[in-house]
């Protein structure tokens, strides 16, 4: 009994650790200013640009992001990018909380400094 009560409150402690050490995804972030940023500006601004439902719609409609590429290869490539692939869950959570009716505004951190373009 004792064992689980140290256990729930390690991991409760360590939950809240981690979500106030960041206030948004570091490593979506990252991927996106390698992969999105030539063409779409900085992944907030990116973020911006459309509501939650349209990222949604975007990335969980099969082949989309595809079809809106065609003719972009170096779209394309990015969406075929190992990193996009392994992170896309992580990139579609950062892009609908930083989304156009999200009410965020980022500051300046290590990341970023607070250019919108
Ligand atoms: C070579 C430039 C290029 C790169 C790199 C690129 N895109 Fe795009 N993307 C475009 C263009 C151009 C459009 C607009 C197409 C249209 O409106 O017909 C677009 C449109 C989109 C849209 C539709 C919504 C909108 O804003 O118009 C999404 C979503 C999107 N891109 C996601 C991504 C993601 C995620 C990445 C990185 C993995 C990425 N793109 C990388 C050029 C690019």
């Amino acid at each position: 009994m004792k064992k689980l009560l140290v256990t729930t409150l390690l991991f409760y402690s360590t939950a809240t650790l981690s979500f106030s050490a960041e206030k948004y995804d570091t490593q979506a972030f990252r991927t996106v200013t390698k992969l999105c940023t030539p063409c779409h500006g900085t992944p907030f601004y990116m973020a911006k640009q459309i509501d939650e439902d349209d990222w949604d719609f975007f990335f969980e409609t099969p082949g989309m992001l595809e079809k809106i590429h065609k003719g972009k290869p170096k779209g394309l490539s990015s969406l075929k990018n190992a990193l996009f692939q392994k992170r896309k869950k992580r990139i579609l959570k950062f892009f609908v909380n930083n989304s156009k009716f999200s009410g965020k505004v980022n500051g300046c951190d290590a990341n970023f400094c607070g250019t919108n373009h």
